[in-house]
């Protein structure tokens, strides 16, 4: 995998989010990447439980990838973003809009300090 690569990792081993349908919306979301020819920046990763239990199905995506800031009008790029209770649509917002537009979704965010 290249450096330039944003991983997306998708709680599937936790027993919360796996409760949850976590593996669909994994499944879900390795089919849009493929679809949309992005297999090649995007890389989505199964991964064991994040802390964030509460909030599953959990999709983090790495600190590679960069959020704008709209209050700042500038990227951040140091915190990995943690997006909860994603189902299947969600996982396209996640694309459009984080990925591509560098807009985070409000409603699916994690605040910090909000874990477990
Ligand atoms: S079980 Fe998924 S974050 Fe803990």
């Amino acid at each position: 995998m290249g450096s330039s690569c944003t991983k997306l990792l998708v709680c599937t081993k936790g027993k919360h989010c796996s409760a949850r349908d976590s593996q669909d919306v994994l499944t879900f979301l390795r089919k849009t990447i493929e679809k949309a020819q992005l297999d090649y920046v995007l890389k989505v990763k199964k991964t064991d439980c994040l802390g964030l239990c509460k909030h599953g199905p959990v999709v983090q995506i790495d600190a590679k990838s960069r959020v704008k800031d709209k209050a700042k009008d500038k990227f951040k790029d140091k915190a990995a973003v943690s997006y909860g209770g994603v189902t299947e649509i969600d996982c396209i917002d996640i694309i459009e809009r984080h990925i591509s537009k560098n807009k985070p979704i409000k409603r699916l965010l994690i605040k910090r300090g909000k874990q477990k």
